[in-house]
């Protein structure tokens, strides 16, 4: 096998040469629209290993903020869920059903002829107090590594002054985009921080164009819009964002116009972006990674995934929610541990309010989460599965493993439940050594019938979810 490389390698370099090109001149790949060319893009390394970032949905529907707390479970297909939809960022449609919730809730609070668009102007002035530098540093503080934005979502308003004019009659001319420069403002102060950022655009829906409403499960595929004008509208701000801000990630939603040219789209992302990833919603057999939404995967995919879900039930700020919607904050960091037990990342939604602020439930959160992380992120971040995701200790404790070359990572999630813990499948190793992350002190082990014991430290670090390093047991 390595002789063989060695030959085609050699035939390779004689290959270049004749063309009187050194390998140093040699030109990046080329992206083709195929689907051939595209799935030859590896997954950046970068990306595999980030494990965390954080998703925003801010627009228009931040300025009501509100949504029904129905369907705590995001039962998608019961009868009643569109009408009770607990996404705030679905606002408008929801509004445009009669006798919802959102209806009655919009006529209270701002009257019957108060248009969703007449909120434009009330997010343009909000949003004249928010400082991209103090939100970029919450996320870097909360241990993401990248950050994705709502550039467009399904109301058609865009968070950068695009420069593609929307014909639609129901969109005033000043509800196109937001003043500032949100997307420009928060790549720059994101990528000061060290952290790379994304971009979502509702290619599949845009309620400018087609209005819907969405109200049975049949309306899901008949609403997207597949016009000729509107697949030009979506080709061209797409490559607005592409141009302009060099999205690492673009995250498409719900679908693509075939009209829009979604294998060009994707092409030309990577000849722009060649370490970029594109996520699974655009309607054609290739991504980089799938993305299910508040769903967890029971075994470890080899595909790699993200799972999104907001910190509460919603993307959009939602002002009914609290803590009891909220999820727990020992809860989240099962949830990041299970997922990237699994090959998984954690795209965390924060749903800020119209001038930028994260409602403090949702802040709380994300402090948890960066506390835990700087004391255990050694077992998260740039790890991949072990043999085998979820195991029970002999005490009954709940585990997840991950490793790093030759070193095995183990949580518990939640309290230990004794002062030992038991893994299955583990032999003795003398060269091995076991430590708590946080914690230097190796720990006393003792092998016997194909476990391994670990005498736990009188006094564990930290809180929620205890990791341990066993350098050398992956061998
Ligand atoms: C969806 C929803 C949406 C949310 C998104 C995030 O399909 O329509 O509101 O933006 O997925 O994954």
């Amino acid at each position: 096998m390595i002789r063989r490389q060695i030959v085609v390698s050699g035939i390779l370099a004689a290959l270049i040469s004749f063309c009187g090109m050194s390998a140093a001149q040699q030109a990046p790949p080329k992206y083709e629209p195929t689907l051939d060319s595209l799935n030859r893009h590896p997954l950046p390394q970068w990306y595999a290993g980030a494990k965390l970032g954080i998703f925003i949905h801010w627009g228009l529907y931040s300025v009501p903020g509100w949504a029904p707390l129905n369907h705590p479970d995001h039962d998608f297909n019961s009868g009643d869920y569109i009408k009770y939809n607990p996404y705030a960022e679905w606002y408008l449609n929801v509004l445009r059903i009669g006798g919802s919730p959102t209806q009655a809730y919009h006529r209270e609070h701002f009257g019957a002829n108060f248009s969703y668009y007449d909120f434009a102007p009330v997010f343009n002035r909000e949003s004249r107090k928010w400082n991209p530098d103090r939100m970029a540093t919450v996320f870097r503080e909360a241990g993401a590594r990248y950050v994705v934005l709502t550039s467009k979502h399904h109301e058609g308003f865009t968070l950068w002054p695009s420069t593609t004019p929307n014909p639609s009659p129901t969109l005033p001319k000043a509800a196109q985009h937001a003043e500032r420069d949100i997307v420009g403002e928060l790549t720059t102060a994101v990528q000061k921080q060290g952290l790379r950022m994304g971009l979502y655009y509702s290619g599949g829906y845009d309620w400018t164009f087609n209005t819907g409403p969405i109200e049975t499960n049949t309306d899901y595929e008949t609403v997207k819009p597949e016009s000729q004008a509107y697949g030009d509208y979506a080709f061209a701000q797409i490559l607005e964002l592409i141009v302009r801000y060099h999205p690492a990630v673009l995250w498409n939603d719900i679908d693509w116009p075939k009209t829009g040219k979604p294998l060009e789209v994707e092409a030309d992302y990577y000849n722009a972006v060649p370490d970029g990833v594109i996520d699974d919603r655009f309607g054609i057999a290739h991504s980089d990674f799938t993305s299910p939404e508040y769903q967890k995967l029971d075994k470890i995919s080899e595909k790699k995934w993200e799972e999104c879900r907001g910190l509460g039930r919603s993307f959009g700020y939602n002002r009914a929610e609290g803590e009891t919607e909220t999820i727990a904050p020992g809860e989240l960091i099962a949830l990041l541990v299970d997922i990237v037990s699994k090959n998984g990342n954690l795209l965390l939604d924060v749903g800020p309010e119209a001038d930028g602020t994260i409602p403090p439930v949702q802040m709380e959160r994300l402090k948890a989460l960066g506390a835990w992380l700087k004391q255990n992120g050694e077992a998260i971040y740039d790890t991949t599965p072990w043999t085998m995701a979820v195991g029970k200790s002999a005490e009954g404790d709940d585990l997840r493993f991950t490793r790093k070359g030759d070193d095995l990572y183990v949580t518990i999630l939640g309290k230990p439940k004794a002062t030992t813990l038991t893994v299955d499948g583990l032999s003795a190793n003398p060269n091995g050594k076991v430590t708590e992350l946080g914690n230097p002190k190796a720990l006393a082990t003792k092998a016997d019938a194909g476990k391994l014991r670990i005498t736990l430290p009188a006094q564990l670090k930290g809180d929620y979810a205890f990791s341990f390093k066993l350098a050398g047991y992956a061998r």
